[in-house]
């Protein structure tokens, strides 16, 4: 099942890195991550959460489809 994201998000760029809030599955995170960290690392390495794949990591797939406030949008 792909993770779904809600609620509000925050990004502040510091450097090359990015402090991000996002709420996961009805959890609240708060991560530092760099800059080019796409949705579905930060979700499969981050978080551990491994329902999104990385395939062909361009954007034909859908393996790293995720749910964004209801929306079905891309990870990669
Ligand atoms: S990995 Fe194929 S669309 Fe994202």
């Amino acid at each position: 099942m792909a993770p779904q994201l809600r609620g509000c998000y925050e990004a502040v760029m510091t450097d090359r890195a990015l402090d991000i809030t996002l709420r996961v599955n009805g959890e609240d995170v708060r991560e530092r991550v760099e800059a080019r960290t796409t949705l579905v690392d930060f979700l499969r390495e981050t978080l551990g959460l491994t329902g999104s794949h990385i395939g062909c990591e361009h954007g034909v797939c859908g393996a790293c489809t995720v749910l964004v406030d209801g929306t079905v949008v891309r990870g990669c």
